[in-house]
């Protein structure tokens, strides 16, 4: 049988017949690792069980979970997670182990970063393959967040060579002003199930590079990911004789989460994940004055003006509203579309989503594929049955797929105001509400009167309107887009929102001063003692 990336309709009828039946006897009593299908896993190095804590030894004496394919709901492999006793001896060792890791100059640890990135790089078909089983998206799309991985460590490894503060101009003789810039420490960084890899991996790369060490606890229903990375990282640190605590992973659920947010050791918290749960990891965290860093939920708009190209307009709302199965923080929830292209822009984009093939996320020409919970489906209808009380209308869509696995039908949902409850709201689901808009004024205040305030879009010719989007009275987003969809962010950008969706900044451009503690330095080098702003103390 194939590997998974691979068409099954490729087979042969009698390999088809074959690979059924032996996954209908195989279901009831097997996991699909020990299926010859999914061999493949094994060379992530996973097995049946596997230790879901490193801290430079495997462990998990706690909760064995069962990872579940969101494509057929069978189960995938199971994972041993984190004790609280193996918690903190994990988090002793992290800490042991940044004595270490500080000591070494950045550019020799962009030079482990490196090796990070190539070791991906060889794993990068199986590793996307498995986010496809695990996650339930596509192919390509699991492959394209190792790949986020990959391009984050190249940029974190020139960045070793660059970082640092200025010398500042003193207004005192003989005195040095300098900016000096350290590690905090230890990042705890809690990530989402929809990027098990990318987001793990843009807070990785940078927080190495700047001299902290990272403890990970991944989402608990992508499990066998975060331990297929981890274990492709930690082969590089024990290559390079480095303590495996430098990168350690302690799998769990709530408790681990709550523990590394109430934990004064954990000097940054890195959370990625609902506006729900990052308020109260923001607040366990501010009230020991530690750091956190947020990317919470999404609330994003693309609003076409009557002078766009639509043909840009149209793959693009499709792109960011039915991929990953509207499951980014990126997607496109609000179409906001000029009243005198309204009902066209409708037409086609309802087309297309008709046109979007849905299968196995695996098969190659998968556009889309399933919901990864069965609780996302149940959001899902709920979200439509609100929307249709608060007086919209299923243009497209609005059906749970009769097929195996957490399949919904993409919807497109029309004819609600701009501030119905439901459409202020982040349903995790590929649901797309229209809205009518008349003026450019009206538009921009829309986008903005959300709590939400991640990514943002307009299509327009207009350079006025593009710069006036840009300016104070425009996008209030953290992410502002010009004729491109909202989702699909390059690394080399700072990555974040504003408002409810926590403020942090991730991934490029200067993300990395949130992984760092700057100390304002003044060294006299002269025989007298100046004070500053001109003060005689004698
Ligand atoms: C997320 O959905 O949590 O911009 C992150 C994007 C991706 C990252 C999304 N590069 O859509």
């Amino acid at each position: 049988p194939p590997r998974i990336p691979d068409s099954t309709n490729r087979l042969c009828l009698k390999e088809k017949l074959f690979t059924i039946s032996y996954q209908q006897s195989a279901a009831m009593s097997t996991l699909l690792i020990n299926q010859p299908k999914y061999a493949w896993l094994k060379e992530l190095g996973l097995s049946e069980d596997n230790d879901g804590v490193y801290n430079g030894n495997w462990g998990g004496k706690g909760e064995v979970i069962t990872s579940y394919c969101p494509a057929n709901n069978e189960p995938i492999a199971r994972v041993r997670q984190a004790t609280m006793a193996e918690y903190e001896e994990t988090v002793q060792k992290s800490r042991d182990a940044w004595k270490v890791w500080a000591d070494i100059p950045a550019p020799k640890r962009g030079e482990i970063v490196r090796q990070i990135g190539d070791a991906l790089r060889k794993k990068i078909k199986v590793l996307g393959s498995l986010v496809s089983l695990e996650m339930g998206k596509i192919y390509v799309e699991g492959v394209g967040e190792v790949q986020e991985y990959v391009d984050v460590c190249d940029y974190a490894v020139g960045l070793s060579r660059m970082i640092g503060g200025p010398v500042l101009p003193s207004e005192r003789p003989g005195h040095a002003l300098i900016e000096m810039w350290n590690p905090v420490g230890l990042v705890g960084i809690i990530t989402a199930f929809n990027f098990p890899v990318a987001v793990y991996g843009w807070n990785n790369a940078i927080a190495l590079i700047c001299g902290n060490v990272c403890l990970w606890k991944g989402a608990p229903t992508t499990p066998l990911t975060s331990v297929a990375v981890t274990k492709i990282v930690a082969e590089v640190l024990e290559q390079n004789n480095l303590p495996g605590a430098i990168c350690s992973m302690t799998c769990g659920g709530a408790d681990i989460g709550t523990a590394m947010s109430k934990d004064e050791r954990v000097d940054l918290v890195s959370f990625t994940g609902s506006t729900h749960v990052g308020k109260m990891v923001a607040m366990l965290v501010q009230e020991r004055f530690g750091r956190n860093l947020l990317e919470l939920g999404g609330n994003n708009a693309i609003i076409v003006f009557e002078d766009a190209d639509l043909n840009l307009v149209v793959p693009s709302a499709v792109f960011a509203s039915v991929g990953t199965a509207g499951q980014r923080c990126t997607t496109t929830r609000r179409l906001m579309l000029h009243g005198s292209i309204h009902d066209v822009v409708v037409e086609r984009v309802a087309k297309a989503y008709k046109q979007v093939r849905i299968g196995d996320p695996w098969d190659p020409s998968t556009m889309y594929g399933p919901l990864h919970t069965k609780q996302a489906v149940d959001q899902y209808l709920a979200a439509i049955e609100q929307a249709k009380q608060q007086g919209g209308t299923v243009v497209c869509g609005g059906k749970v797929m009769d097929r195996p696995g957490n399949y919904v039908e993409p919807t497109i949902i029309t004819g609600l105001a701009h501030d119905a409850p439901i459409v202020h709201t982040e349903t995790f689901v590929p649901i797309l509400y229209v809205l009518k808009f008349q003026t450019e004024e009206e538009a921009f205040a829309w986008n903005n009167e959300v709590k939400q305030g991640l990514s943002s879009s307009i299509f327009t010719k207009d350079m006025g309107r593009v710069f006036r989007w840009l300016g104070p009275k425009g996008s209030d987003c953290g992410i502002v887009n010009v004729n491109i969809p909202t989702s699909g962010a390059e690394i080399g950008g700072a990555f974040g929102g504003e408002k409810h969706t926590g403020g942090g900044r991730e991934s490029g451009s200067d993300s990395w001063k949130q992984y760092m503690r700057r100390s304002t330095c003044t060294i006299n080098y002269s025989k007298d003692l100046p004070l500053a702003q001109g003060i005689k103390f004698e």
